[in-house]
């Protein structure tokens, strides 16, 4: 099994004694168990410049392509994504976010991968107190719309900065959560098929793409980047990606 492992932050503190508990499980409750590991902000890409060369072209245009096109690209192969991260400021860390950024242009309505359909995701966040939901809501928006079928959380409320001083329940019971949704995202390997919300998007948005493209048309404007994607993969035509499949 492929897994795609991203950590947020570089510092050796408590997401890293977490990434390393996971770790240890992940190889007792999956013998072989192939872990692919990014860790932020030193395997990841600068701030998103905005150029959009992305959304007027394509991915390969982004001038951060030689960061952000290993872990896209991990993430298309992987089974399961996963990411360990701290709250910041009731948010994610900035380099989680400018990761995240720089893949908008494969968010369903844009230019997505048929590789995410069906794949598996799991947040990991811990913070001392406060901000978990303010933490997930950017990370779920994004893993949602590349078209990730099932998303897991486990939030861990530590209590303190200090790996050392953390209570051992609060450790235990961590590692309790991390086991059970293991546990939880294995017996659901088998089902790869699409999840409903990534269906009706895909379904959508061919009637948007078409839309767009007909007022551009009136206006004397070249067709989309994303108009082109789609006509190309045969969408616009309702073949889509799932079509066809078992
Ligand atoms: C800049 C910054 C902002 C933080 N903001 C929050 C917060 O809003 N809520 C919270 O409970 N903890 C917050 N924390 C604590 C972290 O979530 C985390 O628990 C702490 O940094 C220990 O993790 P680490 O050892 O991996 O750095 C913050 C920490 C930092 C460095």
């Amino acid at each position: 099994m492929n897994i795609c492992l991203i950590t947020a932050v570089s510092n050796p503190g408590c997401t890293a004694h977490i990434r390393e508990a996971f770790v240890a499980q992940l190889n007792v409750l999956i013998p072989g168990a192939r872990i692919r590991q990014f860790i932020l902000p030193k395997d990841g890409p600068t701030y998103c410049l905005g150029c959009k060369a992305c959304f007027f072209k394509d991915m390969s245009a982004c001038p951060h392509l030689k960061a952000t096109l290993p872990i896209w690209q991990a993430m298309e192969e992987a089974c399961l994504v996963v990411f360990i991260t701290p709250t910041y400021v009731f948010s994610i860390p900035g380099q989680l976010k400018a990761l995240l950024d720089h893949f908008g242009s494969r968010w369903i309505v844009h230019q997505p991968s048929p590789k995410m359909l069906g794949k598996q995701a799991l947040i990991i966040n811990q913070a001392v107190g406060a901000g978990f939901r303010s933490t997930l809501i950017p990370l779920k928006h994004s893993l949602r719309f590349w078209g990730i079928k099932r998303i897991y959380h486990i939030k861990a409320r530590l209590g303190m900065t200090d790996y050392d001083l953390v209570d051992q329940k609060a450790k235990a019971k961590l590692n309790r959560q991390i086991e059970r949704t293991i546990r939880k995202i294995m017996s659901k390997q088998q089902d790869v098929s699409p999840g409903l919300f990534a269906k009706l998007l895909y379904r959508a948005m061919a009637f948007g793409q078409k839309g767009i493209h007909k007022m551009l048309q009136k206006k004397d404007q070249p067709a989309t980047s994303d108009y082109l994607f789609w006509q190309k993969e045969g969408w616009l035509d309702g073949h889509f990606p799932w079509k066809g499949k078992a």
